[in-house]
């Protein structure tokens, strides 16, 4: 079978398909068919050598995909060939609280990823697609769809009408934005592109701010929230963002650490005083659990969402798709079509 490595530190032009040799499923295992796969901008750090769970030699690149089950070992109950299923991002987080044990291995990080044409895993690293979703658009849960859940859901606990706050357009910000529209909140994205901000207006939300025009954008976000702040912002910049998004939010509202698009380095603007005077909580959050992605696959599938998917690159386009991630030119997710 043919597979797409990476090694940590050397660069797009390092991803290179090679032929490793397939293997039956024991017992407990599942066979999949990979169909499609998306990026993420993990996948980036990863090939720059900034991702902090790295290993020296090279490893199946990315987190997520969604594909076909071909075959089950013994006593596999959950899934039979035919059915569609997307991977977990994490070997080791079934369910509950996280734990370092539970994260110390993600797919495409230190172990090997999924951007190969076939996998073999424990099925309890597997979920069901929901039946409306074809396999590019069920390939984008894995990381940012069960990321944005996280912060939503699991974290924040927001009940309907509740305020969101979105950075950007990228992967976890649309998901975010899908997932809060559904469940009746309010969404407010900001972007460099007021054609992006469009493009998220017409997906419901309902606050744009194009935060190049407006570099002190937590004003107009306040505005925008009835002069009150958001119950939720979803810190994906970092530096020279997250300060503007905890002034983004309410008091008692939450910040979710999620990333650094605009770096990772301490943002000399930050105060630990905005948060005592706010009584607002802040706290870093590491994708999901298994549980999540299924919850979020039922929640999905009730409520018909699409996942915005920007452009799907063929199997031998790979470092194409990865600079076109590069370029943040896109809205929402890229992905890889895989097979058939
Ligand atoms: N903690 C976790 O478990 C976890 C999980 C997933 C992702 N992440 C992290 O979250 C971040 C987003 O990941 P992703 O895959 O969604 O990335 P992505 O799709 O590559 O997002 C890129 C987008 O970020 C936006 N952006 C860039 N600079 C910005 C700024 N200064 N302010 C606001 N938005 C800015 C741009 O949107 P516009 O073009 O609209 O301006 C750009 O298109 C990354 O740092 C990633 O490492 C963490």
């Amino acid at each position: 079978m043919r597979v797409v490595e990476f090694t940590h530190g050397k660069g797009i032009e390092g991803l290179r398909h090679v032929e490793r040799v397939a293997r039956e499923p024991g017992a407990g295992e599942v066979r999949v068919a990979v169909r499609a796969v998306s990026l993420n901008y993990r996948d980036l750090m990863g090939v720059k050598g900034i991702y902090p769970q790295a290993v020296p030699h090279p490893v199946i690149a990315a987190s997520d995909c969604a594909g076909e089950v071909t075959a089950v070992g013994a006593g596999v109950t959950a899934f039979k060939p035919g059915d569609r299923v997307a991977n977990t991002f994490f070997h080791g987080w079934d369910d509950g609280p996280v734990s370092l044990a539970k994260v110390s291995e993600s797919f495409g990080g230190n172990v090997d990823g999924v951007l190969t044409e076939e996998l073999v895993l424990p099925q309890s690293r597997l979920a069901g697609l929901p039946a409306q979703m074809d396999f590019v658009q069920g390939a984008t849960l894995t990381c940012a769809g069960v990321t944005a859940w996280n912060a939503i859901v699991e974290f924040a606990q927001l009940k309907p009408g509740a305020r969101v706050l979105l950075l950007g357009t990228g992967g976890v910000s649309i998901w975010g934005l899908q997932i809060a529209r559904a469940a009746g909140m309010e969404a407010i994205v900001t972007s460099s592109s007021d054609a992006k901000l469009e493009r998220a207006r017409a997906l419901g939300a309902t606050g744009l701010v194009n935060y190049r025009k407006t570099p002190e954008w937590q004003h107009e976000v306040l505005k925008l929230s009835g002069g009150e702040g958001v119950d939720l912002a979803i810190e994906v910049g970092g530096q020279g963002t997250l300060s503007r998004s905890v002034a983004s939010t309410c008091v008692g509202g939450r910040v979710a650490i999620i990333g650094g698009v605009s770096g990772f380095g301490a943002d000399p603007e930050f105060s630990p005083m905005s948060l005592i005077i706010g009584a607002k909580r802040m706290e870093g959050l590491f994708v999901g659990s298994r549980a999540m992605l299924q919850d979020l696959s039922r929640f999905v599938g009730a409520n018909r969402i699409e996942p915005v998917v920007d452009r799907v690159f063929g199997f031998e386009q790979v470092q194409d798709a990865y600079r076109h991630l590069e370029s943040g030119n896109h809205f929402g997710k890229v992905a890889i079509r895989v097979g058939a």
